[in-house]
């Protein structure tokens, strides 16, 4: 399975100011968005361009322009939302599909409470978004769904993973490409990711 790890100077100094405990609402969002954007860089530096002749000041240019299979954001409930703004600044077109999940606490199996998936997901590149890679539970439940509904080519950004999240991903869909800003140490018996982050959906929206 393909892991990049975006560790650029900017994404490293941001993961510091993120992981520290008194971090206020407004700046463990904004620093969300921030990281989102870098790994969006990241994320599509594979994408395919052609050249086109546009109009310019002095007459016809050749010009790049992004060709090939356009982009859906998938931002998992609820945490997700908080890289989203980052990943549509680099991508204004982009269609988002949302997708919510909550595990049964008896079967342990995730169970979708809300999915609305853009359309055409067999056409378009997938674009999971997802503060923290944990047990990976969630992520392989969505991913199950989106290849359910066509979509070939699905890519992740988180901004950290445990190593036993990625194992699990491995495992079910090698398939998947992955882009990160830390693989942290593990998981605590709870499933919080160490160092980590703590929780990160209550950090985004302020909630305890
Ligand atoms: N979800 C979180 O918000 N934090 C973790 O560490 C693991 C899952």
């Amino acid at each position: 399975m393909p892991v990049t790890l975006a560790d650029h100077p900017l994404i490293k100094h941001k993961l510091g100011l993120i992981r520290k405990a008194d971090i206020s609402t407004k700046d463990f969002r904004d620093l969300s968005s921030e990281i989102a954007r870098l790994l969006t860089y990241e994320a599509t530096k594979d994408l395919e361009t052609e050249q086109i002749t546009v109009e310019g000041w002095a007459g016809p240019v050749t010009v790049d322009t992004i060709k090939g299979k356009k982009i859906t954001v998938v931002p998992i409930l609820r945490a997700g939302i908080g890289m989203m703004n980052g990943v549509i600044d680099m991508i204004p077109s982009a269609k988002i599909s949302l997708v919510g999940l909550y595990r049964n606490e008896e079967t342990l199996e995730p169970v979708r409470y809300y999915v609305k998936l853009t359309s055409n997901m067999e056409e378009r590149i997938a674009l999971i978004l997802d503060p923290m890679l944990a047990t990976g539970g969630t992520l392989v439940a969505t991913i199950d769904l989106l290849k359910a509904a066509g979509c070939t080519h699905i890519k992740g950004l988180f901004l950290v993973a445990a190593p036993e999240g990625l194992r699990r991903l491995e495992k079910a869909h090698p398939d998947v490409e992955v882009y990160v800003a830390s693989v942290d140490e593990k998981l605590n018996d709870v499933g919080y990711i160490l160092p980590g982050l703590g929780d990160a959906g209550d950090k985004i929206f302020g909630t305890k």
